[in-house]
C-alpha cells in the first residue's frame, strides 16, 4: 500500500492490520511509551478547507512519531493545480518530504497527487470521501463492541463523503450499514454497488430513519451542510427536517446503542445537544481515535 486514498481500494487484511496497529500504538502511548520511527521525517499537510481534528491530529501524530508536519494553505503555494500543475507539485514535494496529506474539494486532486508523487499520499477528506474518519470510527466501534462483525450501523442524514467511506469500511469489515436520507440526498447507487461488491446487501439505502435505527448498535450522523455547500444551507435544513438524531429517535434503538458523529456537530440541526451529551454519545473517543489511527497510518506508510 503506497497511498491511503479510499477504503474501497484496501484489502480487508490491510484494514485489519492498520486497526491492530492503531490499538497497539494507542496502548503504547497511553502507557507512556514512544515509537519514534519517523525521526527526521516530514509530512506536508495541504488544506483547501478548514479543519480542527484532521489538522491537529495529523500534526500531533507525526510529532509523536519523532517527525515534523508542515501546514500549507493553498494560498501559500498559489493554489493546488493553479500556479503549477499538480503533477509538478507532487514531484517537487516528493523531493523534500516523506509523505503528503491533502484535504481538497475535488477528489481528483488527491488522486492526481498520488499518481505523480513518489512518496505516500493520504486523503484527509475530499468531497467524495473521508477514509481516515471512517477508520477512526471503526476503531471506536471495536473498543466498545470488541468483535464488530455483524454489527448494525444506522447512518441518518446526508449520503455524503463520510457516509461513503463508512459504507466501504462496513462492507469490507462485515458490518451492516443502513443509510437513511431524504429523497435527493441518498448515497449514490454506484458507491452502494461498490460497497456491496465486497459483501452483498451490506449497505442499504432507505428514507425512513425510524426503521433504520431498529436493532442498531450504532447511530451515526454528520452535518447536513458539508464544506463547500454553504450557499445551500436554508434549503438543506428544510429538506432534512425529520432526519435529526434526537432522544426520541435514539430511544427506538436498543439501550446499548452508541452515537457517533465525525464532528463538527451543528447541535439543534442534525443532532441535539441532549444526544451529544448523553451516555450514548462516544463522539470524543471517536475524535481522539483520529490521532491513534493516523499515527498508525503514518508509521505504516512512512516506515513500512
Ligand atoms: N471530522 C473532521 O474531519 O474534522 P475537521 O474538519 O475538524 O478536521
Ligand atoms: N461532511 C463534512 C465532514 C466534515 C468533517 C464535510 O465534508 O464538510
Amino acid at each position: 500500500m503506497k497511498d491511503f486514498l479510499s477504503i474501497s481500494t484496501c484489502t480487508k487484511d490491510q484494514l485489519l492490520e492498520l486497526l491492530k496497529l492503531s490499538h497497539d500504538l494507542k496502548a503504547l502511548y497511553k502507557s507512556g511509551g514512544r515509537d519514534i520511527c519517523c525521526a527526521g521525517k516530514t509530512l506536508a499537510m495541504l488544506f483547501e478547507k478548514p479543519s480542527l481534528r484532521t489538522r491537529v491530529s495529523f500534526e500531533t501524530a507525526i510529532i509523536q512519531l519523532g517527525g515534523s508536519g508542515i501546514y500549507i494553505k493553498p494560498e501559500d503555494i498559489g493554489g493546488i493545480g493553479k500556479r503549477e500543475p499538480i503533477k509538478d507539485m507532487a514531484r517537487v514535494f516528493s523531493r523534500y518530504v516523506n509523505a503528503i496529506m491533502a484535504r481538497t474539494f475535488e477528489h481528483d486532486k488527491v488522486a492526481e497527487l498520488a499518481k505523480w508523487a513518489t512518496v505516500p499520499v493520504i486523503n484527509a477528506l475530499t468531497d467524495w470521501s473521508h477514509p481516515c474518519q471512517a477508520m477512526a470510527d471503526i476503531m471506536t466501534m471495536q473498543e466498545y463492541f470488541g468483535d464488530i462483525a455483524g454489527r448494525k450501523i444506522a447512518y441518518i442524514g446526508d449520503g455524503n463523503n463520510v457516509a461513503r467511506s463508512l459504507a466501504f469500511g462496513c462492507a469490507k469489515l462485515d458490518m451492516k450499514l443502513v443509510v437513511a436520507s431524504p429523497v435527493g440526498y441518498e448515497l449514490d447507487r454506484e458507491s452502494i454497488a461498490k460497497a456491496n461488491s465486497h459483501a452483498s446487501d451490506t449497505v442499504i439505502q432507505t428514507h425512513d430513519p425510524r426503521s433504520a435505527v431498529e436493532g442498531a448498535d450504532v447511530i451515526y450522523t454528520d452535518t447536513w451542510v458539508s464544506m463547500g455547500q454553504e450557499s445551500e444551507v436554508a434549503k438543506r435544513r428544510a429538506d432534512f427536517t425529520g432526519y435529526q438524531v434526537n432522544m426520541e429517535l435514539v430511544k427506538l434503538a436498543p439501550s446499548h446503542v452508541k452515537v457517533l458523529h465525525c464532528l463538527p456537530a451543528y447541535r439543534g440541526f442534525e443532532i441535539t445537544d441532549e444526544v451529544c451529551e448523553s451516555d450514548h454519545s462516544v463522539i470524543f473517543d471517536e475524535a481522539e481515535n483520529r490521532l491513534h489511527f493516523q499515527r498508525a497510518l503514518l508509521k505504516k506508510l512512512i516506515c513500512g
